[in-house]
């Protein structure tokens, strides 16, 4: 597997791979790699012949007060990680040569709607940067398929909106989430948990799993659902920032006749912020 840090050697490469009549997959990451982003890349394998993933750690979707610069940087173990995986080649880039022209006057993509609310809410501009970036490593990249985890649901939709709207021709694949044994759904802030917040964690998926199985069994008083799992959230030392019930494809909250669902977590363990989601198709319930 190469490394390439430029976007010149990047579309080199990628235009060798399509000369010798490879299809291209790309796994977008920001590094720190755990099974979750492995689990990408074997999906992009199994559909096409030369799979690039991306490593950047993209200041434009990050808030202020949020941990851009603490975000966790571990190059080697993520090379050794996608070469494991069967990647092919990959694209760590610097931010000046993501935003040589800086990033203030840098043109932003947003997509409306499907941005606003959930994280939208709580983390303002955060949509705008990913939608951003996204475009920009499908324009350097070029990918007949893109692999994302269902782990981020609105950046999953959000990016569906983007091709479809922007007319790509990227077919863009959504996998199921990776969990520890317990539960707790992979992700690279799970690092910054102390060992106490830790055995607390896996409380958010057992409370989406509460809500899904009292959903699943005919409840539909979402709003009591809602302020029973956050008292239960609370309870076990999670501080909830948002729990909803949503129709899972256009993401307004959902009505009593929406059979296809998906229930949203974001809660705090000290500064650690932990999202998680549950998808139900009640029809695929019978
Ligand atoms: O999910 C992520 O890791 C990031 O938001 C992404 C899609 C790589 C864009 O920076």
């Amino acid at each position: 597997m190469n490394t390439v840090k430029t976007v010149r050697e990047l579309r080199a490469a990628v235009a060798r791979a399509r000369s010798e009549g490879k299809r291209i997959g790309f796994v977008p990451t920001m590094g720190n790699l755990h099974s979750g982003h492995a689990a990408l890349v074997t999906k992009a394998c199994q559909r096409v012949d030369f799979v690039v993933a991306s490593i950047f750690v993209n200041p434009l979707q990050f808030g202020a007060n949020e941990d851009l610069a603490s975000y966790p940087r571990t190059l080697a173990a993520d090379q050794e990680r996608l070469l494991q995986a069967g990647c092919h080649l990959l694209f760590a880039p610097t931010v000046d040569e993501m935003y040589p022209h800086g990033m203030g006057g840098q043109t932003r993509v947003s997509v409306p709607q499907l941005s606003e609310g959930l994280c939208g809410a709580s983390r303002p501009g955060h949509f705008e940067g990913v939608a951003t970036v996204v475009s920009k490593l499908f324009n350097m990249v070029q990918p007949d398929l893109a692999v994302f985890g269902q782990k981020d649901f609105q950046q999953l939709a959000v990016i569906r909106a983007l091709v479809r709207d922007l007319n790509m021709p990227i077919q863009i694949i959504g996998e199921p989430t990776v969990r520890a044994d317990d539960g707790l759904a992979l992700s690279s802030r799970n690092g910054y948990l102390s060992a106490e917040q830790r055995a607390i964690a896996p409380a958010l998926y057992r409370v989406l799993r509460q809500l899904g199985d009292a959903i699943a069994s005919g409840e539909r008083d979402y709003a009591a659902l809602i302020a029973a799992g956050q008292q239960q959230l609370d309870a076990a030392g999670l501080r909830p920032d948002y729990l909803e019930v949503r129709h899972a494809l256009t993401l307004r909250p959902a009505t009593a006749e929406d059979r296809d669902l998906v229930i949203l977590a974001a809660a705090f363990l000290g500064t650690t912020r932990l999202i998680d989601n549950l998808h139900l198709d009640l029809d695929a319930h019978g």
